[in-house]
């Protein structure tokens, strides 16, 4: 007996994104067309038919504004520029309008946590003194110690560490010379955090909003949606700073399960359906700022939406971030932290589907993407549900073949499941992280602020192989290019797009087979139910989909196809006739006789 079906209120949606496949890119690494060796605007217009053929229904671009690229991008210094490294709002414009011509949506970066210290506002608020108004825009305050008139404001106001490693403060230099008051800056000291307390704040993000909705953008990506606002009174804090809640900063310990805390002397509060964790990230304060913009996309015609990156556990807290007047979708970390394992993941799934249910939101899925090491790694980890914050040539090398082999089969789970599934490029080619780039090639800061402790994110955001027989792997579409900004490993010249095109085995083609059966099966916004065949305990997920029979084997031993079923697609042999799943590997079956 199939057991109950779980609600899966994102059928009901009709709005484009409730069931959307959107493919993330990485603009600097995704194309380049100008020859310079990082990708930009005119390269992803130049690709558009490329995932057009794939099957997506939308992109999301990370950032291209105006930035020093201290956090390549994340760290904005105008919000309505186009960087010159990627190009012209003409060239995002035009990219713009081929992508709605071939039915494409495209959804932007919002980085509102921070902007870059070489924003305007940062640097009049450096030159105006303390209190004035254009401080008032950030989180300035004397150092712990200084009292009008007394101490020397040593320390910094609280305790809190950067995201990115070090402290949270960074103290400035007042005009004349002297050491002045401190900022607070969750990521990087480049990365100044904005006060939402501020009703300017508000004002100007809302006209950013308009800026680009009046362009045509479809969505929104919203950055670090968890942390604009800060607890009152900016208490101390002794928990580790983090993205991922209870995420201890560092290396993530094989066998810990993520969300574990490493350290016994780190006392955390436990985040609760009712309570945050910590005084900086998932505080009750920014549901306010969501429904403003609610408000905002709600003027602009076409199903305007806004997804959220907020890495909030448990899931009913990520919900309330979907509820009916807020974002309209939050990326579902739980299933992403899961690794390759059945019982993991079988409760990422029902979590995330029980608890978008009750605010009436659908699902999403996500993989990889450009902060995680890429899951065809990590599932070829010897604990494949680690979760480590990048790769180094001195760590655990993954296995590449069997880490690929199950990034097939999940990715066949997550495209098959009702709701939006986010795909993050070059997902589609199977490309491993990168695991020995030297340090010397290294850009990310969290790889500079922790000293090397954290490899960083370098890993998967190395530039994408199109063609194997040319310099860069043909990440250059122009006659004279520079290398690509960071080195791509030997193994991108056998994964390279040319080379998959067509061939029947390949992982492309394996993309485009199962985002071909989801449109014709219309799974994105059907129905689920465990199956009989459902036994996470010994590491087999199975679940039903409208017609759809999808079975995963993460076990140790193969597990019989149930009788009656036609294999549609399989992660690892050819559409047949096969009697059991291997482990490793995914199948899509449909009973006989119900084939499309
Ligand atoms: C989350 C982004 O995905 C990441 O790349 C960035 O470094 C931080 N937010 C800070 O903006």
């Amino acid at each position: 007996m199939p057991q109950a079906v779980i609600p899966t209120p994102g059928s009901e949606l009709a709005a484009w994104w409730a069931d959307a496949v959107v493919y993330q890119i990485y603009p600097r690494s995704f194309s380049d067309a100008n020859g310079d060796g990082l990708g930009d605007l005119r390269g992803v217009t130049e690709r558009l038919d490329y995932l057009k053929r794939l099957g997506v229904d939308a992109v999301w671009l990370s950032p291209f504004y105006r930035s020093p690229q201290a956090d390549a991008g994340y760290d904005v210094a105008d919000y309505r520029a186009v960087d010159p490294i990627f190009g012209t709002l003409q060239d995002f414009d035009a990219m713009l309008e081929q992508a709605h011509g071939l039915g494409l949506k495209v959804i932007v970066d919002l980085v509102p946590n921070h902007t870059s210290d070489e924003h305007a506002w940062f640097q009049e608020a450096l030159a105006s003194p303390p209190g004035s108004p254009a401080r008032e825009r950030y989180i300035f305050r004397p150092g712990k110690d200084q009292e009008p008139g007394s101490g020397d404001g040593l320390l910094p106001p609280n305790n809190w560490q950067s995201i990115f490693g070090g402290p949270a403060w960074t103290r400035t230099t007042e005009p004349d010379g002297t050491p002045g008051e401190w900022y607070l800056h969750l990521f990087d000291t480049k990365q100044p955090d904005l006060n939402w307390d501020n009703p300017e704040v508000h004002e100007e993000m809302e006209s950013v909003l308009r800026f680009w909705l009046d362009r045509g953008v479809d969505g929104f990506r919203v950055d670090v949606a968890h942390g604009l606002v800060k607890e009152e009174g900016l208490p101390d804090w002794a928990g580790a700073a983090a993205m991922v809640e209870g995420q201890q900063a560092g290396h993530h310990e094989s066998g810990d399960a993520p969300g574990a805390h490493t350290d016994a002397e780190e006392p955390h509060r436990a985040p609760t359906p009712d309570a945050p964790a910590s005084p900086y990230l998932d505080q009750d304060g920014v549901h306010e700022i969501y429904r403003e913009w609610h408000q905002v996309l709600a003027e602009y015609d076409g199903d305007r939406m806004m997804v959220a990156e907020a890495w909030v556990e448990p899931a009913e807290r990520l919900a309330r971030y979907i509820r009916k007047d807020e974002m309209q979708q939050a990326f579902n970390f739980d299933f992403l932290l899961a690794g390759w394992d059945a019982a993991r993941m079988a409760v990422a799934i029902e979590d995330s589907l029980v608890s978008a249910a009750t605010v009436g939101a659908s699902s999403t899925w996500v993989l990889s993407n450009h902060d995680t090491v890429r899951h065809a790694s990590r599932f070829g980890l010897k604990d494949p549900t680690t979760f480590p914050k990048g790769i180094g040539k001195e760590d655990e090398q993954p296995d590449q073949q069997l880490g690929l082999t199950r990034a097939r089969a999940a990715t066949l789970v997550s495209l098959a499941l009702p709701g939006s599934a986010y795909v993050y490029q070059g997902e589609e080619l199977g490309l491993p992280e990168h695991t020995t780039l030297p340090d010397t090639a290294r850009q990310d800061p969290s790889f500079f602020r922790t000293l090397g402790a954290e490899r960083g994110r370098d890993g998967c955001r190395v530039p994408l192989p199109w063609r194997s027989d040319a310099p860069g792997y043909g990440f250059s579409s122009a006659q004279q290019s520079a290398a690509p900004w960071l080195p791509q490993p030997p193994s991108f010249g056998e994964l390279a797009a040319d080379l998959q095109d067509g061939v029947e085995s390949s992982t492309l083609e394996l993309y485009r087979s199962a985002l071909d059966l989801r449109r014709r099966y219309s799974l994105g916004s059907g129905s689920f139910s465990w199956a009989d065949a459902h036994d996470p305990g010994n590491g087999v997920l199975a679940f039903q989909n409208r017609d759809v029979l999808v079975m995963a084997n993460m076990g140790t031993v193969p597990v019989a196809v149930p009788e009656g079923y036609a294999v549609l697609l399989s992660s690892i042999y050819d559409v047949g006739n096969l009697a059991s799943v291997p482990t490793d590997s995914a199948v899509y079956l449909v009973a006989t006789g119900t084939g499309a």
